[in-house]
């Protein structure tokens, strides 16, 4: 026998069980943007390589080393998107989405990291964004603040998560408070870790965001950017704490939160829980007002979101906030392989007459008994009986599963009225 082929590392197949969670997810992401005006787009999986180099910073963990780049057949360099961010600014850049309008809109699907796998985190993982476009103020922070937070309502999730939130500046807060980094850092130089003593030149924000327990006297001495921050991000930060605090949203102001992409200023924020082991980042975002000018378009200010559905779909697993996958209402036993005709178009009768219906038929074949065995594992409240007499009769047998009430034997031609009342009391 060859040998089985088997999938690529951190690269996950989602199962029936399992995908019925990131279907949750899904839908209700939908539901809930939808309800705030967002529009879905759908853009590609690969981008040119130069876009993502370009915004989300070249001494990001990302750039360095986690991005899925090859040449194409004309010799491109192309990239599989880490992120959906920088395409969907270069899609509303190149559309002309952003001509003196302002865009709110929503994407998802896969994005690939080339991340050393674990619980949590994957090589091929799935997002669902937000970004905004044309609109500078704290009012829209807060608004995609409120809608994660809605979201995790409909989830059953609101216990799970806390919402850390930060200010990261303007540009010139930050080069000013990244001066005052390297002067402190440098001054203990020896007691930096090989990633830090890198980055410190480069990107000396990311030492905060450094993991490493060896580094956490150090960062702790650190000068703290929100107090060194320019007026327009204090107010900003201060009007969008006040939006928040307005609508009763708790949240932990953590100094430390400075994400690991270069796009961000002012708002950053992440919805963190503590039942997920160390991948507990369940979505992060926040505003990125120069990335639209650094990819060629008119200066504008825009701010966004992702979360990780495989993530959630793990947290609603945990929490059992989920209902499980709704079982067939109704299976249908056939007796004998000579009425399997009759039995798929009962059930395509059924369908057709009773809107939402679940019916689920016996294909295969089986004794009399092993299919009632497998109707009871369905799930099914009833089982559809075609026996021999019941085809001779045109008639069908209810089967109640669930409750033990006695079986009754309808025509077929008035099954569906007769299962309509049954499925809906
Ligand atoms: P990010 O923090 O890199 O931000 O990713 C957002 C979320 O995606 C994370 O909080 C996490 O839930 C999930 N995630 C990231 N990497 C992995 C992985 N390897 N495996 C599983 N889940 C993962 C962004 O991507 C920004 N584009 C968010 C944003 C949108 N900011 C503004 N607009």
């Amino acid at each position: 026998m060859p040998q089985a082929i088997q999938a690529i590392r951190g690269m996950n197949d989602i199962l029936p069980e399992q995908a019925a969670y990131f279907r949750f997810v899904e839908d209700s992401a939908r539901a809930v943007l939808g309800g705030y005006g967002y529009s879905e787009i759908r853009l590609p999986v690969v981008e040119k390589t130069e876009l993502f180099a370009r915004t989300l910073g070249e001494v990001t963990d990302i750039v360095e080393k986690e991005m899925y780049t090859f040449l194409d057949r004309n010799g491109d360099s192309l990239t599989l998107r880490p992120e959906g961010t920088a395409g969907c600014a270069r899609a509303a850049i190149e559309n002309g989405l952003l001509h003196n309008q302002a865009q709110r809109l929503w994407y998802q699907g896969p994005m690939f990291r080339h991340e050393r796998p674990q619980q949590g985190r994957y090589r091929q993982f799935q997002q669902i964004g937000a970004e905004t476009f044309g609109m500078a103020g704290p009012d829209i922070d807060a608004e995609l603040i409120l809608l994660t937070a809605r979201l995790w309502r409909v989830l059953g999730l609101q216990d799970s998560v806390v919402l850390h939130l930060n200010s990261l500046g303007t540009q010139q807060a930050r080069n000013a408070y990244r001066a005052h980094l390297v002067e402190y850092f440098s001054a203990h130089a020896d007691r930096l870790d090989e990633d830090s003593r890198r980055r410190l030149h480069a990107n000396p924000l990311r030492i905060l965001d450094s993991k490493n327990p060896a580094m956490q006297t150090l960062i702790e001495g650190a000068p703290r950017f929100l107090e060194m921050l320019d007026d327009e991000s204090r107010q900003h930060f201060a009007a969008l704490r006040a939006l928040l605090d307005a609508a009763g949203l708790r949240y932990v102001v953590n100094p430390r939160l400075v994400r690991g992409l270069d796009y961000y200023g002012k708002t950053v924020f992440e919805w963190v829980t503590d039942r997920l082991g160390a991948q507990g980042t369940v979505c992060a975002g926040g505003r990125y007002d120069v990335l639209v000018e650094e990819l060629g378009g008119r200066a504008t200010p825009a701010a966004g979101f992702a979360m990780g559905v495989e993530r959630l779909a793990a947290l609603l697993a945990e929490s059992g906030a989920m209902p499980p996958a709704p079982a067939p209402h109704l299976y249908v036993v056939i007796q004998d392989e000579r009425f399997a005709q009759q039995g798929l178009l009962l059930a395509e009768a059924l369908r057709n007459d009773i809107p939402g219906v679940r019916v689920q038929v016996n294909c295969g074949g089986g004794s009399f008994k092993s299919q009632l065995k497998r109707a009871d594992k369905s799930g099914a409240r009833y089982a559809i009986l075609l026996g021999e007499d019941e085809v001779a009769r045109g008639e069908a047998t209810i089967k109640p599963l669930r409750e033990d009430q006695p079986q009754q034997i309808v025509a077929q031609a008035a099954l569906a009225g007769h299962l309509k009342n049954l499925i809906e009391e």
